[in-house]
């Protein structure tokens, strides 16, 4: 690798980080303001259930479904829930203990949308890094 592709390399890492880390603010800002953390659902322009998982769930457990160890956020994709325990964990949560969210607002369309969206996600092979 000459000196200009590994820095050009460098830069990018820099700015995936940066991307994540505002994504993370974000997230934790509106838990915080909300108390619903990302429980918004004014978005007509998101309607496949990759679009409402990245914009819903990809914040705490990344695009791929890998999570965020450092953060506690563990990974979603090879998850052994169905489908049905996924739209009820959305919406319901799992119990006080949990420190994901409950999307109580979340119409059940959607919730279904993005748990067979994840179902799918687990069954592709892990994006290369
Ligand atoms: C604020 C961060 C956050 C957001 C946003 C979030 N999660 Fe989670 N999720 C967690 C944490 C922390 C856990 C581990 C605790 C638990 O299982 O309840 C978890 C666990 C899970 C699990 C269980 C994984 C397993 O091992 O079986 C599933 C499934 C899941 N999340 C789906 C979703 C979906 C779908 C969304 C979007 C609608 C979402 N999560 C949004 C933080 C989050």
């Amino acid at each position: 690798m000459d000196d200009d592709s590994l820095r050009g390399w460098q830069l990018r890492s820099l700015f995936r980080i940066a991307e994540r880390r505002d994504q993370l603010i974000g997230c934790l800002l509106l838990v915080m303001l909300s108390g619903c953390s990302v429980d918004q659902h004014d978005h007509p322009e998101l309607t496949s259930g990759q679009q409402l998982f990245d914009f819903h769930c990809a914040p705490c457990h990344k695009k791929d479904g890998t999570g965020i160890f450092l953060k506690g956020v563990p990974p979603n994709r090879d998850t052994d829930l169905s489908v049905w325990e996924i739209i009820h964990k959305t919406e319901k949560g799992s119990g006080d203990n949990s420190k994901m969210p409950r999307f109580q607002s979340m119409p059940d369309e959607e919730a279904a949308k993005i748990a067979i969206y994840l179902k799918q996600l687990g069954s592709m092979k892990t994006p290369a890094k």
